[in-house]
C-alpha cells in the first residue's frame, strides 16, 4: 500500500511546485529535451485541452497507421462549446486512420449528443477513391461495466493500437477499470494508452463532502484513499503517476496540469498519461507544443498561484 506522504522537495521554488517530471524514466539527454517544454510558461487551458487530445491522436496514428479510440465518459462537458468536445475532434481528426470508436456515456442528454454526432458523420474514401469503413459503437451506461463490453478479441485485437480517454468528473472512474485496460493487451503488444483526468481542482472538497464511502473507495482502489485529504494536488498527482507506473505497469507516465483562467489561473485537472509506446513521450511534447502555439503571449501566465 503506498504512504500517502506529502513529498514536497524545498528545493523547488514556488511556482514549479506544480510540476512533477513528465518522463522522469527517459535517458537524461531526451529528458532535457522533453522538459523544455514541461515549463510552467506554456500552460495547457482547460478550454484547450480537447485540442491537445486531438493533436495528440493525430501524431499517434501517424505512428501505428491504424487504431481504436475508447471514450469512457464521452459526452460533452458544455453544451455550449461543443467545439472543444474531445469526440467530436477525434472523430473529425485527418488522417482518419482511427478505424474504431467505443464511446460510452451515462446520461441520455449526453447520449443523444452522441448519436446526433455519430449520424453527422460523412463517409470517407481513400485516394482510389474507395469507401472506407470506420466502426462507431455507442454504450449506454456506466463505464466501469460496459467496459468488460468493450474489451473483447472481436472490438480490439491484441495487435490493434489503442488508446483510452477517461475524462471523468471527480470519482467515477474505478481503479478496477484501469486495471482491466491496462491488463487487456498481453506482452509484447503495447498495452492500451490511457489518458486519465485526475480533478485536482475540486478534489479537497469533493474528499471532505463525500458520504459514500465505496465510491471513493472504487476511485482510488486501495482504502487508504482518507490520506489524500492532506496532500498538496501536485503531490496526489505524482502519487497517482507514480501508481500507473508501478501498479498498472506502464513504461513512461507523464502527469500534464491543466489550469483555469477563470478560476484565477488554477490547476483544475492533471492529465495523466501512461504509454508503453516508445515514441509516445515525444509524440505528446509535440502535441502539447502545438497545443499551446496559438495562446497569447507568455508574459501574460507568469507566477501562477500553487493549489492549496
Ligand atoms: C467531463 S464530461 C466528458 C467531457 C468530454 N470528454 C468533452 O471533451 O467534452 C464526463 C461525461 O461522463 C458522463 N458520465 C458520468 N459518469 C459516467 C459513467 N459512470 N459512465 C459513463 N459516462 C459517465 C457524464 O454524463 C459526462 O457526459
Amino acid at each position: 500500500m503506498n504512504n500517502l506522504s506529502d513529498k514536497r522537495s524545498s528545493g523547488q521554488k514556488p511556482n514549479q511546485l506544480a510540476i512533477t517530471p513528465l518522463f522522469p524514466d527517459l535517458e537524461p539527454e531526451v529528458r532535457r529535451k522533453v522538459r523544455l517544454y514541461k515549463r510552467i510558461e506554456h500552460p495547457i487551458w482547460t478550454e484547450n485541452k480537447a485540442h491537445f487530445i486531438q493533436q495528440y491522436l493525430r501524431y499517434f496514428v501517424q505512428v501505428t497507421k491504424h487504431g481504436a479510440y475508447i471514450d469512457g465518459f464521452a459526452g460533452p462537458q458544455s453544451y455550449e462549446h461543443l467545439d472543444a468536445w474531445s469526440a467530436a475532434l477525434v472523430l473529425e481528426s485527418k488522417p482518419k486512420w482511427l478505424r474504431h470508436f467505443f464511446l460510452c456515456e451515462i446520461t441520455r442528454k449526453g447520449l443523444k449528443a452522441l448519436e446526433n454526432l455519430v449520424a453527422s458523420q460523412q463517409e470517407i474514401r481513400d485516394k482510389k477513391g474507395r469507401k472506407i469503413s470506420r466502426k462507431i459503437k455507442i454504450f449506454p451506461g456506466d463505464f466501469n461495466v460496459k467496459v468488460d463490453e468493450i474489451l473483447q478479441p472481436t472490438n480490439i485485437s491484441q495487435k490493434e493500437a489503442a488508446f483510452c480517454l477517461l475524462d471523468q468528473r471527480t470519482f467515477e472512474c474505478h481503479w478496477s477499470t484501469l486495471q482491466k485496460l491496462a491488463n487487456y493487451k498481453t506482452a509484447p503488444n503495447n498495452k492500451i494508452e490511457l489518458l486519465y483526468f485526475l480533478g485536482v481542482g475540486w478534489l479537497h472538497r469533493s474528499l471532505s463532502g463525500i458520504r459514500n464511502v465505496d465510491k471513493a473507495l472504487k476511485w482510488w482502489g486501495q482504502s487508504n484513499w482518507r490520506g489524500l485529504a492532506k496532500m498538496k494536488s501536485a503531490s496526489i498527482a505524482e502519487l497517482v503517476r507514480q501508481r500507473f507506473q508501478d501498479e498498472l505497469g506502464y513504461n513512461s507516465v507523464a502527469a500534464y496540469p491543466i489550469f483555469d483562467r477563470n478560476e484565477g489561473n488554477k490547476i483544475m485537472y492533471y492529465m495523466i498519461h501512461g504509454s508503453d509506446h516508445e515514441e509516445a513521450p515525444a509524440l505528446m511534447v509535440r502535441a502539447h507544443h502545438n497545443a499551446v502555439r496559438a495562446r497569447p503571449p507568455v508574459q501574460e501566465y507568469l507566477n501562477f498561484p500553487t493549489n492549496p
